[in-house]
């Protein structure tokens, strides 16, 4: 059984997780720099705002209580180099797109999510890495070091903290005038295409969507109704995984309305499935930060460390606060998921439930690329609203890697990518990436299954 939700802790401050167990930092090898940096850091201003993050938390209350579908979505890693407002734009339209079919087809409220402006560090299976005699720190992100198999390059360094920031402060104001400016409007829903995968048997079911909806916009504006807001704005929100704790609380401030503290540097923060020791610095940090979090959740996972850590971060049983993000594997869904479904049930927990069926799935194909199977994708889904179904409980959202650019990281998918076709685009900095055709595909797959849960 769970330990009692009542062992008491001290209290919070932006700074207690430094007295606990920490897994996953960069050594860097000067200490004073990085102090320097990080007091810089915390007088810039914040990246979002207390009261974006509490809207936020609104909607994930409207997911939790299946009235709305969650979307999450975008890098692996977001990378210095591969920065640019063609890459986040691309990446924001197949959101949107995926966010339209989702909506128009099975007529559900979608709340939109992007790991993007602040994805940068990654988490590590081994802190190094060997090639031939030579071992070096592994890479950890941009924010952390660089990728490139050098000392110089693999040696932290705290001055990427700050490109990180600059580059995240851009791209987040990019992304809040595509949502707010037009772009995002409902009647441009034709020139969210990509021009790359034109002719493709998705494109031509989303143009098929897109010209009922032309139709049904068409009719409302007849009838004077189509001067709502909602249909020239997207809302569209950030988030990425709390990883890297010197740079969060850098970020950590009070909201000047409520007195509680938030960490501005994105709307949502999640904890990674290495990093999510119930005493262990992550938790620690979020549990006193008043974002909506996310927490991944793995095969690993025993029941009751499952309700400690609901126990810790959601301690008001707040249904808008905590999103656990499942990530089991095709193979283990099945195994794990009724499980701790009814573990949180039993306890009467409201937490939103989401799918991440990327992470369990990673496999090497036989050239050495790491790569997932889009079918084993797909499999995850299903079952994930299956075992929902089963049980009785909402399958709120699912959470994907993903980009608009027409890379070729996953296999398989209606316009197949082959084991040989995979060097033909690999550019992502981490984990491979759905293209614009597979995230399409999947949106159609997930619409039509909610269009029958929601019956
Ligand atoms: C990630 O989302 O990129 C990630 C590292 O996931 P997980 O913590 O679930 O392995
Ligand atoms: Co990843």
């Amino acid at each position: 059984m769970s330990e009692p939700s009542t062992s008491p802790r001290p209290a919070w401050s932006p700074e207690s997780w430094r007295t606990r167990p920490i897994q996953q930092q960069p050594d860097y090898p000067d200490d004073e720099h990085l102090r320097r940096v990080l007091k810089t850091l915390g007088g810039f201003p914040p990246l979002v705002f207390a009261g974006e993050a509490r809207e936020l938390r609104r909607q994930f209350a409207e997911v939790t209580q299946g009235r709305a579908f969650l979307l999450q979505g975008g890098d692996c890693a977001e990378s210095f180099a591969e920065f640019s407002a063609a890459k986040i734009r691309d990446t924001f339209k197949v959101l949107l797109q995926m966010a339209i079919v989702m909506t128009f087809a099975a007529g559900c409220p979608v709340v939109k999510v992007g790991r993007m402006a602040g994805q940068f560090a990654k988490p590590r299976s081994s802190g190094n890495e060997t090639v031939g005699d030579v071992t070096l720190p592994a890479y950890r992100g941009d924010i952390v070091n660089g990728i490139g198999f050098d000392l110089a390059n693999r040696t932290p360094d705290p001055e990427r903290l700050l490109s990180a920031y600059h580059q995240s402060t851009a791209s987040l104001n990019l992304l809040r005038a595509f949502a707010q400016g037009g772009f995002a409007d409902v009647h441009q829903v034709h020139r969210w295409n990509l021009d790359f995968i034109a002719n493709s048997a998705l494109t031509e079911k989303y143009s098929q969507l897109a010209s009922r909806l032309d139709e049904t916009l068409a009719f409302m504006r007849a009838c004077g109704l189509d001067s709502a807001p909602q249909l020239r704005e997207a809302s569209f929100f950030t988030a990425h995984e709390a990883l890297l704790l010197d740079y969060e609380e850098a970020f950590v401030r009070r909201d000047s309305l409520t007195g509680d503290w938030y960490d501005c540097s994105a709307h949502m923060l999640w904890i990674g499935d290495r990093t999510r020791q119930p005493d262990g610095a992550h938790v620690e940090f979020l549990r006193g930060v008043n974002n909506p979090i996310g927490l991944k959740v793995g095969p690993t996972i025993q029941d009751d460390d499952l309700l400690r850590l609901i126990d810790l971060l959601n301690p008001d049983n707040d249904p808008g606060r905590l999103n656990l993000i499942v990530r089991m594997g095709a193979d283990k869904v099945e195994q794990h998921l009724p499980r701790l479904l009814r573990t949180v049930q039993r306890e009467g927990h409201q937490v939103l439930w989401s799918s991440d069926p990327m992470h369990g799935n990673t496999i090497k194909a036989s050239s050495g690329y790491k790569t997932r199977d889009f079918a084993r994708i797909l499999a995850e889904v299903r079952q994930f609203f299956d075992v929902h179904q089963a049980e009785g409980t909402y399958a709120g959202g699912i959470h994907i890697e993903m980009t608009g650019q027409n890379v070729t990281e996953c296999i398989g998918g209606a316009r197949p990518i082959t084991e040989d076709g995979l060097s033909d685009r690999y550019h992502t900095h981490c984990d491979p990436r759905l293209n614009a055709d597979q995230s399409l595909e999947l949106a159609f797959m997930i619409a039509e299954t909610l269009k029958q849960v929601r019956r």
